[in-house]
């Protein structure tokens, strides 16, 4: 996984699913971690990370952490930020509300949009960028707001990378499947049952999973990646809908 020895990250949505494994795999690898979340008492206690109150809806909030963070550092002082706090809305087309909409957007899409804005100005060249989206940002999705929450930050990633590559900072997203989280076990198990039927894997993915491809986009291996995306999904996005016609056409493997 490489090392992260001395270098300091922000993650939210820290106090749970992916970006507590994430905090974990960076403290591991010995990084300092800022592991912000509105529940940030649940934040792991392993290595160097420091929990943090953080709405990342909050946009003087994020100022504050910027203001604190160089306070303490004397100069630019962190080597990356990874937005993974996020919540899921599941009503459909014809349940959704303004609301619904609004609080989708705030915390998955403006929220990451202001976390870059207020702590990119922290960061050296060589600092790394990893928005957490979903493959319902990649594909129709049943709760219509939260897909399109996820959609907005691929476009906020591309934008970001763009605007911060002259400084030599980078910015990707993840975009995971169906993964084991809290936010998962809080679905209907119809839900989770399609997921994987859908997925050529055959299985859930773990937040582990998903937090070791964040961490190598942290990394100097990953140089000179930017401006993409890459699904941690067991296959679900990359069939766009192949896999229920090759099931249909009974042919497992091409010899068969
Ligand atoms: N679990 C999956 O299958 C899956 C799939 C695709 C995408 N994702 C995305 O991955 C990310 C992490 O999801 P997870 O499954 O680990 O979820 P989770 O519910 O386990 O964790 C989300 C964390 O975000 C925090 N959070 C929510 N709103 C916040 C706010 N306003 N400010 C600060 N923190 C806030 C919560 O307190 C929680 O600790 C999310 O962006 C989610 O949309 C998850």
């Amino acid at each position: 996984m490489g090392s992260h020895e001395g270098r300091t990250y922000v993650v939210t949505g820290a106090a749970s699913g992916i970006g507590a494994a994430t905090a974990a795999a960076l403290a591991a690898a010995g990084a300092r971690v800022i592991a912000a979340d509105l529940a940030w008492e649940a934040a792991p206690r392993a290595g160097e990370v420091e929990p943090a109150f953080l709405d990342v809806a909050d946009a003087d909030a994020w100022v504050a952490l910027a203001d604190r963070l160089a306070a303490a550092g004397g100069g630019p002082a962190l080597d990356g930020l990874v937005n993974a706090a996020g919540i899921t809305r599941r009503a459909r087309l014809q349940d959704v509300t303004a609301d619904d909409f609004a609080q989708a957007f705030a915390v998955n899409a403006t929220g990451p949009a202001l976390g870059i804005r207020a702590l990119a100005p922290l960061m050296p060249g060589g600092a790394s960028i990893v928005n957490v989206g979903s493959a319902a940002g990649a594909t129709a999705h049943y709760g219509i707001a939260y897909g399109a929450s996820k959609w907005a930050l691929r476009g906020i990633t591309k934008s970001a990378a763009m605007e911060l590559g002259p400084r030599g900072i980078r910015v990707n997203l993840v975009s995971p499947g169906f993964i084991e989280t809290p936010m998962t076990a809080s679905a209907p198990e119809a839900f989770r049952a399609a997921n994987l039927e859908a997925t050529p894997l055959g299985r859930p993915g773990s937040a582990e999973e998903v937090a070791a491809v964040i961490v190598h986009l942290l990394s100097p291996e990953a140089g000179f990646v930017t401006g993409t995306e890459i699904a941690v999904d067991g296959g679900l996005t990359g069939h766009g809908g192949g896999l229920p016609i090759a099931r249909a056409m009974g042919a497992a493997h091409p010899d068969e």
